[in-house]
C-alpha cells in the first residue's frame, strides 16, 4: 500500500521559541523523517486575517522556512511551500464555500473566541461581530482547502486544531456525497502530547507573555536568559521538589534520560544550587540548538536560496493541485483547466 500522505501548515506569526520547537517543530520533523510523502507549508494567507504589516509577513515566512531547514528538514524530501504560491487552494476554497453550512462556521473556536471577547466588553447584537473579518470567519474553509488540495490522509495538529480537521472532513464528505468521490477524507493526528513548556516566569511559554527562550540566539544570550528563570529562595544545600521547578520542567525536553534522572535526584537530595542546575539546563539546550542556530543564520542571510527552495516546492505542488482542481471541476460540471 502507498504511504499515507501527511500534511501540516504553520502560521508565520512571529519569533519562534523553544516551546514552538518542542510542541510543533520537533514532532513535525520526526514525522518527516518517517514519511516519504510529507507536505509542510507556510500558511501565510491565514496570517492575513490578523496581520497587516507586509514586511512582517514576509520576514516571518522566511523565518519559519529557515528554521525548519536549519533544524533538519530536508527540502528535497518533504514538499515545502508557501500557501500563497498555490492559487488552486483559493479556487478550492471558493468551491467549498458552497458545501460549508454557515452554522458550522458559527461554531468555530476562533470566531467564537472573538464573539466571547466582545460579549465580555458588554457588546450585544450585531456588535458581537465587531473586529471579525470574513478571513477569520471562514478560516476553517481555507484550512479545509489546504488539506483537500493535496488529498492528504493525515494531518498532524495541536489539540486546538482538531475541530478544524473535523470540519474539513465534513466539507469533503458533503462534496463527495453530492458530486461523487472527489476528495480524500483526512484524519488528524494529535501532536504536542509532550505537554506545554513553561516560560522563564513559570507560566506557559508564549510570545504573548514575554517569557520565552527564543530558538535562535547566541550561546551567550541563551545562557543569560536561562539564568533568569525564576526560582524560589531555597539555599543550595536544601532539598528541592523537581516537580515544582521550571528548570527541571524544561530540562526534561532536552536532557538524556540519564541526565534527567540525575538532575531530579540531585534536586531531591539537596546540595545543588539553582545556578548550577541552570548551567546544566543551558548546556543541554545549547548542545541541541547551537549548530542549528549557525545554520539558521546562514540561511536567513541568503534569501535567494530560500526563494529557490520555495519556488521548487511550489513547482512540485502544481501538478498535485491541478489534478485535484480538475477532478473537482469535472465533478461539478465545469470545464477542466
Ligand atoms: P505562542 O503561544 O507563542 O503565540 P503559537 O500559538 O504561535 O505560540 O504556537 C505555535 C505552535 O507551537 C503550536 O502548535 C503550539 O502548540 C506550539 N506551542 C506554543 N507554545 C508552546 C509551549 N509553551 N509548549 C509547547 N508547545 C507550544
Ligand atoms: N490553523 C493552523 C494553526 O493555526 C495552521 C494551518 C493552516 C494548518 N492550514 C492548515 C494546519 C492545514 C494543518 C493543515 O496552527
Amino acid at each position: 500500500m502507498a504511504q499515507p500522505r501527511v500534511l501540516t501548515g504553520i502560521k508565520p506569526t512571529g519569533q519562534l521559541h523553544i516551546g514552538n520547537y518542542i510542541g510543533a517543530i520537533r514532532p513535525a520533523l520526526a514525522l518527516a523523517e518517517k514519511s516519504d510523502d510529507m507536505f509542510i507549508f507556510i500558511a501565510d494567507y491565514h496570517s492575513l486575517n490578523a496581520m497587516r504589516d507586509p514586511e512582517q509577513i514576509r520576514a516571518n515566512s522566511y523565518d519559519i522556512l529557515a528554521a525548519y531547514i536549519a533544524l533538519g528538514l530536508d527540502p528535497s524530501k518533504a514538499t515545502l511551500y508557501r500557501q500563497s504560491d498555490v492559487p488552486e487552494i483559493f479556487e478550492l476554497s471558493t468551491m467549498l464555500m458552497n458545501v460549508a453550512p454557515k452554522g458550522l462556521m458559527n461554531r468555530a473556536h476562533a470566531y467564537k473566541a472573538s464573539v466571547d471577547k466582545n460579549r465580555a466588553l458588554g457588546k450585544e447584537g450585531a456588535e458581537l461581530d465587531e473586529g471579525v473579518n470574513m478571513g477569520l470567519y471562514t478560516y476553517p474553509i481555507l484550512m479545509a482547502a489546504d488539506i483537500l488540495i493535496a488529498q492528504a490522509n493525515i494531518v498532524p495538529v495541536g489539540k486546538d486544531q482538531v475541530q478544524h480537521i473535523e470540519m474539513a472532513r465534513d466539507m469533503a464528505g458533503t462534496f463527495n456525497h453530492l458530486f461523487g468521490e472527489t476528495f480524500t477524507i483526512p484524519d488528524f493526528e494529535i501532536q504536542g502530547e509532550v505537554g506545554l513548556i513553561v516560560g522563564l516566569d513559570g507560566q506557559k511559554m508564549s510570545k504573548s507573555y514575554n517569557n520565552t527562550i527564543p530558538l535562535f540566539e547566541t550561546s551567550k544570550k541563551r545562557r543569560k536568559l536561562i539564568m533568569k528563570i525564576v526560582t524560589d529562595s531555597k539555599l543550595p544545600e536544601e532539598p528541592k521538589n523537581p516537580d515544582e521547578s521550571t528548570i527541571c520542567d524544561i530540562y526534561k525536553f532536552f536532557g538524556t534520560p540519564e541526565e534527567i534522572a540525575e538532575l531530579r535526584a540531585d534536586f531531591e537530595k539537596g546540595g545543588l544550587g539553582y545556578g548550577d542546575a541552570k548551567q546544566r539546563l543551558f548546556e543541554a539546550v545549547d548542545r541541541e540548538l547551537a549548530e542549528p542556530t549557525e545554520r539558521y543564520n546562514e540561511l536567513i542571510a541568503d534569501k535567494k536560496q530560500l526563494d529557490e527552495i520555495l519556488a521548487a516546492g511550489a513547482e512540485r505542488m502544481k501538478p498535485i493541485a491541478m489534478e485535484t482542481i480538475n477532478k473537482m471541476r469535472e465533478a461539478v460540471g465545469f470545464k477542466t483547466r
